[in-house]
C-alpha cells in the first residue's frame, strides 16, 4: 500500500502538495461567532479538524458548554465563552480571552445574525433596521477591527463574513435582512485592499437555505420548499458542514490568490451570473 502511496505522490506532485495543504491551518487560532449551532459550528469543525485552534461563542453559556464538549470528543482544540456580538463589552472579552489563551489571532469568522422581521418593506420600524444593521454589519466591522491589529502582530491572517443569497436577490419578507446581506458583500470589498497590505485576506460567503433553526420557517414549510426546489439544480438544501468547508478553504493557503471576494453556496440557485 506504502509502494502505491510513493508512486502516486512521485507521478502526481501537485496532489500530494494539495493534500499536506489541506491541514495548513494547523497552529492557527480562530473566533467564529455565533458557533455554538448551525453554520457557525460547522466552520468551527472545519477549521478545528484542519488543526486550527477555535474559540466558539454565542449568548448562552449552556450552548457554549455543549458546543465545546461536542468539538473536544472531535480531538479539536477548542475554548468557548459567550459573546452577544452586539455588546462591545462581550466583543472585547471574546478577543482578550482568545489573546490570554492562545497567544494570537489568525483567523476571524463573522458569522452573527439577527431577523427580527418578516413582512412588507414598509412596515418594518426603525428599531428593526437598527438592530438588523448592527447586529449583522456594524459590528461584523467592529469586530474585525478590534482583531485587525493581533493579525497584523503574526504577519497575516483571514477574516471571513456570512453573508446570504438574499444579499444578491433580496428574500420575499426578508427585505431588512437582505439588505444587511447584501452591506457584507461591499464591506467585504471595501475592506479588503486596505487590509491586502497587512497581509490580511477578506472574503465572504453567500450560503443558500441551509438546514439549521434560523431558516427553519423556510424549510419546514411544504410549499416554500417545493417554490425553493424549483430554483435549485442540486435539488436539496444545504447541510452547515458544506458552508463549513468553504470557510475552511477561504481560510487556507489554497485560497491565497482570492481576496476581496465572495462564494455563493446554493445548490445553484441562481442569484447572479
Ligand atoms: N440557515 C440558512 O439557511 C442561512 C442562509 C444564508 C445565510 N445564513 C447566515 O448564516 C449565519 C448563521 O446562521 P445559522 O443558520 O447557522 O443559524 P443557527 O443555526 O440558528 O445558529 C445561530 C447561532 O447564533 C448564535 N447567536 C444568535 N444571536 C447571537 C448574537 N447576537 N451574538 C452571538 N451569537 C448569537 C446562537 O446561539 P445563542 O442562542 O446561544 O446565542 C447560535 O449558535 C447567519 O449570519 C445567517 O444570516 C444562514
Amino acid at each position: 500500500m506504502f509502494r502505491t502511496v510513493f508512486r502516486c505522490l512521485r507521478t502526481q506532485p501537485v496532489a500530494g502538495q494539495r493534500s499536506m495543504s489541506q491541514s495548513s491551518l494547523t497552529g492557527k487560532v480562530a473566533i467564529v461567532t455565533a458557533s455554538t449551532d448551525g453554520i457557525g459550528l460547522a466552520a468551527a469543525q472545519a477549521l478545528g479538524k484542519r488543526g486550527a485552534h477555535v474559540v466558539v461563542s454565542s449568548r448562552r453559556q449552556a450552548n457554549v458548554d455543549r458546543a465545546v464538549s461536542l468539538l473536544q470528543s472531535q480531538s479539536i482544540q477548542v475554548i468557548g465563552t459567550t459573546c452577544n456580538v452586539g455588546k462591545g463589552e462581550d466583543r472585547e472579552k471574546l478577543v482578550q480571552m482568545t489573546l490570554d489563551k492562545y497567544g494570537g489571532i489568525d483567523i476571524l469568522v463573522s458569522n452573527a445574525a439577527v431577523n427580527p422581521f418578516f413582512g412588507n418593506m414598509l412596515d418594518s420600524t426603525e428599531e428593526v433596521w437598527d438592530k438588523i444593521l448592527a447586529v449583522n454589519v456594524k459590528c461584523s466591522f467592529l469586530l474585525t477591527k478590534l482583531v485587525v491589529p493581533h493579525m497584523e502582530k503574526r504577519g497575516g491572517g483571514n477574516v471571513i463574513f456570512v453573508s446570504s443569497v438574499g444579499g444578491y436577490q433580496p428574500m420575499p419578507a426578508l427585505g431588512p435582512y437582505s439588505v444587511s446581506k447584501t452591506a457584507l458583500l461591499g464591506l467585504t470589498r471595501a475592506l479588503a485592499p486596505e487590509l491586502a497590505q497587512s497581509n490580511i485576506r477578506v472574503n465572504c460567503v453567500a450560503p443558500g437555505i441551509i438546514k439549521t433553526r434560523f431558516s427553519e420557517a423556510l424549510w419546514q414549510n411544504e410549499d416554500i420548499m417545493d417554490e425553493f426546489k424549483k430554483q435549485l439544480c442540486i435539488k436539496r438544501i444545504g447541510q452547515p458542514e458544506e458552508i463549513g468547508g468553504v470557510i475552511a478553504f477561504l481560510c487556507s493557503d489554497e485560497a491565497s490568490y482570492i481576496t476581496g471576494e465572495t462564494i455563493t453556496a446554493t445548490g445553484g440557485m441562481s442569484c447572479r451570473l
